[in-house]
C-alpha cells in the first residue's frame, strides 16, 4: 500500500482525483473504455468536483457505487446525490451512473440485480479498474462493518447493516479486491488513531481484508499517522 501524505484535505482529495483519473484514462487507453466505483460518506466530498473536470473521455466511462445508504432518493444520507451532483447530465463530466437500486424492493434481489449490471459491464466476475475507499473511526469500509454478515457474502453485493441505524447495499470484500486498483481518501485528525492501525495491518479491521497490492493511502497530514 502506497502512501500519499498532502498537507490539507482538499490537497488530499485533488490528490486522489487525480491517481483515479490516472487509472481511468490508462484503462481507457488500453480497453477503450473504463469503469469506477465510488464510496460515501463526507471525505468524497472535495474529491468528486475535481475529478469530474478531469480531461478524460467521461463517455467511456461507466461509475458505480461502493455502497449506498437504504433511505429515499431524496434523502440527504443518499451516497448517489454526490455523484448526480459531479457526474450527471448535463455536466461537465457526463459519465453513466449505475445508482445502486436501493429503491427498490426485496433489498436482497436488488443487490443481485446490480451485480448483474456490474457483470455486464466490467465481466464476470466484476472486475473494475479502480475503486475509491473511505475508512471509519471503526476501520469499516465499504459499507463492510465488524461482525456483519456482509463480511461473509460470497455475492460481489450485499445488503449490510443496520450501522448508525440504516440497513446499506454494499459492495464486498472480493469485488473490491479485484479490482485493478483501489484509492484510499482519509482524512482530519479524527481518522489518525485508525489509519495508524490500517498502515500496521491490524487483522482485527474490516479494511485488513483489502488487498494492499495496487492500492494508494491518500491522506491529509492530520490523518497521517506520526506527525505532530
Ligand atoms: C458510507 C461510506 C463509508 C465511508 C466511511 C468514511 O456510505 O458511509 O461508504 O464507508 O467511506 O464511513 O466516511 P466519512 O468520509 O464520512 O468519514
Amino acid at each position: 500500500m502506497k502512501l500519499e501524505i498532502c498537507p490539507t484535505a482538499v490537497a488530499a482529495a485533488e490528490r486522489a482525483a487525480h491517481r483515479i483519473a490516472g487509472c481511468l484514462g490508462e484503462a481507457i487507453a488500453v480497453r477503450g473504455r473504463g469503469t469506477v466505483a465510488f464510496s460515501g460518506g463526507h471525505t468524497p466530498a472535495d474529491m468528486l468536483p475535481v475529478l469530474a473536470v478531469a480531461p478524460l473521455n467521461w463517455a467511456a466511462v461507466d461509475i458505480f457505487q461502493v455502497d449506498e445508504r437504504i433511505v429515499g432518493v431524496d434523502d440527504e444520507r443518499r451516497n448517489l446525490r454526490a455523484l448526480r451532483a459531479a457526474f450527471g447530465n448535463p455536466g461537465p463530466a457526463a459519465a453513466r451512473i449505475h445508482g445502486m437500486p436501493v429503491d427498490d424492493g426485496p433489498h436482497e434481489r436488488a443487490a443481485e440485480d446490480y451485480e448483474e449490471s456490474l457483470n455486464t459491464i466490467a465481466g464476470t466476475p466484476a472486475t473494475l479498474d479502480v475503486v475509491h475507499l473511505g475508512l471509519g473511526v471503526d476501520g469499516h469500509t465499504a459499507s463492510l462493518f465488524p461482525g456483519d454478515a456482509a463480511l461473509k457474502a460470497t455475492a460481489d453485493v450485499a445488503v449490510s447493516g443496520p450501522y448508525d441505524g440504516l440497513e446499506r447495499m454494499t459492495l464486498t470484500i472480493d469485488v473490491l479486491n479485484r479490482a485493478r486498483m483501489r484509492v484510499w481518501l482519509v482524512t482530519g485528525a479524527a481518522k489518525r488513531a485508525i489509519v495508524r492501525r490500517l498502515v500496521d495491518d491490524d487483522p482485527a479491521l474490516v479494511a485488513h481484508r483489502i488487498r494492499r497490492d495496487h492500492s494508494i493511502l491518500v491522506l491529509d497530514r492530520d490523518a497521517a499517522p506520526g506527525t505532530a
